[in-house]
């Protein structure tokens, strides 16, 4: 299978890639590294013994993305290119829904010239909002609490659009709870430029030396120890779930909809003493304010997944702790030497 990957020098699409080219399949990419480094992508080819066709530029440049088509037959595209930071998208919401909402537009439109007609989309557990129980199921209402939730949900719709006036097209909404972790490797891994939004990579950090402790957003939740919950899954697992997906669109389902999650919460002091277990040092934090937007709990039902995808995730917290530690270890300043 030839796949197209938008988004492929990213810590989601790196980790695909590999299983991707483990389980045999081809690969091209294009990102325009705003977020990223090719160095992943050189490591990606280092650990398969693959090469991977590499175009750098926007998804938006849609002359690039009619060029890209024209070169190659594709069998299906997996979408990653997008941009990810909930405060940067509430303080720049138009730079999130051209990038997430118009590239998306952009590529279904040249896909669909190109005649290529199968999609993996990276959706998020964000679209669910603040959900009313636990644990979510695909069939939960959606909402958005920020301009980056909203520009998955509008791309999700818009694609369920799509499909039902085009049903020869077949599209997988991979809603991702939080992925975390790296390839046991340690040689590829997430790399956040700047300061780190999310709670692994932060953590990381501080294990490192580079910062000085963790500020916990509240413990006054509702939950065992007061602290946020959730489904943290290894970006492995995720990406495993990624060539299942692609399989499953060989056969035809129209549009579905998956949870790609482990079931199982773990709250932020949880995480920080897992993390503490691998690192072998005390993770220094304080207890800060309550995160705007942030909600108590949340975890999904993987039930679906794997009925229908034959998908479970099998890594544990520790290994999701220790291949962080791994990698940040092994690499204190991501790709950058
Ligand atoms: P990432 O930032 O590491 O990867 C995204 C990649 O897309 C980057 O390499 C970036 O350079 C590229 N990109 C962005 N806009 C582009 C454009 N217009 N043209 C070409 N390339 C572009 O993020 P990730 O964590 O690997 O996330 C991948 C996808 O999964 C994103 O769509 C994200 O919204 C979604 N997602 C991520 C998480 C998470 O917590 N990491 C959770 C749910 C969903
Ligand atoms: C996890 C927990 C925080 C940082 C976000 C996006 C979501 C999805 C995944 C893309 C929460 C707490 C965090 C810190 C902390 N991304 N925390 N101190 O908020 O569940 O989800 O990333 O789709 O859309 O919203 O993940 O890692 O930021 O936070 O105490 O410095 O850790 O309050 O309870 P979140 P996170």
């Amino acid at each position: 299978m030839n796949v197209l990957v938008t988004g492929g020098a990213g810590y989601i699409g790196s980790h695909t890639l590999v299983e991707m080219l483990n389980a045999g399949m081809d690969a091209v990419v294009v990102d325009n590294l705003c977020n990223s480094s090719a160095e992943s992508l050189l490591r990606v080819e280092q650990l398969t013994g693959r090469t991977v066709q590499f175009y750098q530029g926007d998804i938006l440049n849609k002359p690039l993305m009619q060029k890209i088509f024209a070169d190659h037959k594709f069998d299906a595209v997996i979408h990653f290119a997008g941009l990810k930071a909930v405060g940067e998208s509430v303080a720049k919401p138009l730079k999130y829904y051209q990038n997430n909402v118009c590239g998306t537009l952009i590529l279904c439109e040249v896909m669909q010239e190109a005649g290529v007609h199968n999609l993996v989309f990276s959706s998020s557990a964000t679209v669910y909002g603040d959900p009313a129980s636990l644990p979510i199921t695909e069939d939960f209402p959606t909402s958005a609490t920020n301009p980056y939730g909203q520009s998955k949900l509008m791309v999700e719709n818009i694609l369920a659009d799509f499909q039902r006036a085009n049903p020869q097209w077949n599209i997988a909404r991979l809603r991702y709870f939080n992925p975390v972790g790296a390839h046991e490797s340690g040689i590829i891994g997430e790399d956040p430029n700047d300061i780190p939004n999310n709670l692994m990579p932060y953590i990381s950090q501080v294990a490192i030396g580079k910062r000085e402790k963790l500020s916990i957003f509240g413990n006054d939740y509702p939950t065992p120890d007061g602290t946020g919950v959730r489904d943290y899954i290894h970006v492995v697992d995720l990406a495993i779930g990624h060539v299942k997906a692609l399989e499953k669109l060989q056969t035809s389902p129209g549009l579905v909809t998956y949870n790609l999650g482990t079931g199982q919460g773990y709250s932020v002091l949880d995480m920080v003493s897992a993390f503490e277990k691998a690192c072998g040092k005390k993770i220094p934090y304080q207890i800060a304010p309550r995160r705007a937007g942030d909600i108590a709990a949340c975890y999904a039902d993987p039930t679906y997944a794997l009925q229908e995808l034959g998908w479970k995730a099998t890594h544990t917290l520790q290994d999701m702790v220790n291949s962080s530690w791994h990698w940040q270890s092994k690499n204190p300043n991501g790709y950058h030497a």
